[in-house]
């Protein structure tokens, strides 16, 4: 994870990933794949069978529920070798197929929120990861908002007093 830390602070210098940033962090990339294969947060799918079939030698009877976990697929020695162990690296060289490594689902019903989950991630983990600056960490005199956003300007009350008086 040193790697990772060096990354993102030579690269960001603290500051949240901008666009440009996204295609330049590939140990951020592969530490992400990585947390992916051990742990993706969808862990197993079902799906019903239309028709009767034969499927792994059984046979299925039309709306049989099926389940299949990619948990278990990216665990599998024969396709990632030590597999219960967290190695950012080995996808320098990994290249497993779309029905080996699928945290996203794959075929049709694959995720639709694939493109902004994975932006989502990219932005967040390195903002998590980074130290604060120091005139950003809790405690400190002065210590601005955690944001860098414009803030909302609350609203001018004296308007109220401007309004004319209603005619009685
Ligand atoms: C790390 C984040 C996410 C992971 C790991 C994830 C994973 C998955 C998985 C495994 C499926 C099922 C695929 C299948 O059955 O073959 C799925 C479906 C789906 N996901 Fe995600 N997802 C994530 C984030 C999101 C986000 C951010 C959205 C929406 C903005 C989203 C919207 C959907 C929808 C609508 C489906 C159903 C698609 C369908 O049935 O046709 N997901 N997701």
């Amino acid at each position: 994870m040193s790697e990772l830390h060096d990354e993102l602070n030579g690269r960001l210098h603290g500051a949240a990933p901008a666009l440009e940033h996204l295609e330049r962090l590939p140990v951020l990339e592969r530490v992400i794949r990585e947390g992916l294969r051990l742990f993706p947060p969808v862990s197993y799918y079902t799906r019903a069978t239309a028709e009767p079939m034969e499927l792994g030698g059984r046979r299925l009877r039309k709306g049989c529920t099926v389940v299949f976990s990619h948990y278990i697929t990216h665990r599998m020695p024969d396709i990632f070798p030590n597999p219960e162990r967290f190695q950012p690296e080995r996808w320098l060289t990994a290249a497993p197929t779309p029905y080996e490594y699928l945290p996203f689902g794959i075929g049709p019903r694959m995720c639709i929120g694939i493109t902004y989950a994975t932006v989502v991630i990219r932005v967040v983990l390195p903002m998590l990861l980074q130290p604060l600056p120091p005139d950003r960490r809790a405690g400190d005199p002065g210590r601005p908002a955690r944001h860098d956003h414009p803030q909302p300007t609350p609203p001018d009350c004296r308007c109220a007093s401007t309004v004319p008086a209603a005619r009685t």
